[in-house]
């Protein structure tokens, strides 16, 4: 099985994320660049990090109407990415959009409830019922628009695995036994998660917070194994 952890390296700097990433390469099956990154070092810094050999997820939740999107995704190009995120709420325009315009060996995957909203946040912008009902809303849309998969919450990766079974499902909310759980608060172990149905899991501070991030790293990757 190749590594489905992919380090969340959320620092501005390029030297930060090379330091961590020298250490942790050989234990995780790939990095993910945030806004942080992306916002202070650009796609110079993308693409310097990607030269160092791992797969680059790019998580820039991109969200504007499809002819700017499309053009995002053009200028991404060059860069390659594995996988790259928009908003599913961008509607199914714009993810077809999305899709047509990345590479075609780029994973385009979309973000459907920030896990930052809770019911009542979403009741005030005039979505009713619950998040769960909105997350498997708003797969279907990005399923019907072509893309390859969702970003999700560990607690409903069931669901969705169920309802798209080949769906590249990016689980970030993944705690090893033990670890701080930090701002999370919906969590699960590398190993529930993965046997929920995951296909990436996103973890960063449980690596890049650890005295030794390549030992935390290689203790997650044993426990997969
Ligand atoms: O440090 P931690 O393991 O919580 O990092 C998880 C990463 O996944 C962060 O980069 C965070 O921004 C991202 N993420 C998340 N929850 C989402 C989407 C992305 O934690 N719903």
């Amino acid at each position: 099985m190749t590594n489905p952890v992919f380090v969340a390296v959320d620092t501005p700097t390029l030297d930060g994320a090379r330091a961590l990433l020298s250490a942790v390469a050989p234990h995780v099956g790939g990095v993910k660049l945030g806004l942080e990154f992306f916002c202070a070092q650009g796609p110079a810094g993308v693409a310097a990090i990607a030269a160092l050999g791992l797969p680059v997820f790019l998580d820039l939740k991109l969200h504007d109407i499809p002819n700017t999107v499309a053009g995002a995704l053009h200028s991404l190009g060059p860069l390659a990415p594995a996988i790259v995120t928009v908003h599913a709420g961008g509607g199914h325009a714009m993810l077809a959009a999305a899709r047509a315009a990345a590479p075609t060996a780029t994973k385009v995957v979309a973000v459907t409830v920030l896990t930052s909203l809770d019911d009542d946040d979403l009741a005030a912008m005039g979505v009713a019922g619950t998040s769960g009902a909105q997350v498997a809303r708003l797969a279907g849309v990005v399923r019907g628009a072509g893309l390859d998969g969702v970003v999700a919450s560990p607690h409903e990766t069931a669901a969705l695995r169920a309802a798209w079974p080949e769906a590249l499902l990016v689980i970030p909310g993944v705690r090893p036994e033990g670890s701080a759980v930090g701002d999370q608060k919906r969590v699960m172990t590398p190993q529930a998660a993965l046997a929920a149905g995951a296909s990436v899991l996103v973890i960063g501070r449980p690596i890049t917070a650890a005295s030794d991030p390549a030992a935390a790293a290689a203790a997650i990757a044993r426990s997969l194994a």
